[in-house]
């Protein structure tokens, strides 16, 4: 396992599109324990692919109750709204009150290729969907309805 640098800010990566796993093979595998390591160094609760350059739908999440791996995350289901503030491990000294499902259904393949379902309510619920919006080059600061800068009010 690895630790990878993180893209930020302005990244041009960040911006685009990922593509579907086709395969899992050992990159894959390798991708999937480098983010996780990558996450904790950082004391994330979540990181996708692109974040360390790779433009491949796969995601990581630890929001406290242990590790959630997703290759190809599809939300099938949401309901309800909730507002909670954001930060993202791309965009050091931002947080911003973001609105999202309160609940979501998540489809995926975890890492032998086993389809399988989340279901995300709450910080997890968020945590899904900021991740996923990643996949689509999609920023939690394109959704902010406030935006904060550390140290300024
Ligand atoms: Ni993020």
């Amino acid at each position: 396992m690895a630790i990878r640098a993180i893209r930020k800010d302005s990244d041009e990566i960040l911006r685009k599109t990922s593509r579907k796993v086709e395969i899992i093979d050992e990159r894959i595998l390798t991708l999937l324990d480098d983010m996780t390591e990558t996450m904790r160094a950082a004391e994330g609760v979540g990181l996708a692919a692109p974040q360390v350059g790779v433009l491949r739908r796969v995601v990581v999440i630890d929001v406290g109750e242990g590790l959630i791996e997703l290759i190809n995350p599809v939300i099938v289901y949401e309901k309800g709204e909730q507002l909670r503030e954001e930060g993202c491990l791309s965009i050091p000294g931002k947080s911003g009150v973001v609105k999202r499902p309160e609940k979501v259904i998540v489809r995926a393949l975890n890492r032998k290729g086993e389809t399988f379902e989340i279901i995300g309510e709450d910080l997890l619920a968020v945590a899904l969907c900021h991740e996923i919006d990643h996949l689509n080059g999609i920023l939690f600061t394109d959704k902010a309805i406030t935006i904060k800068e550390q140290g300024r009010d």
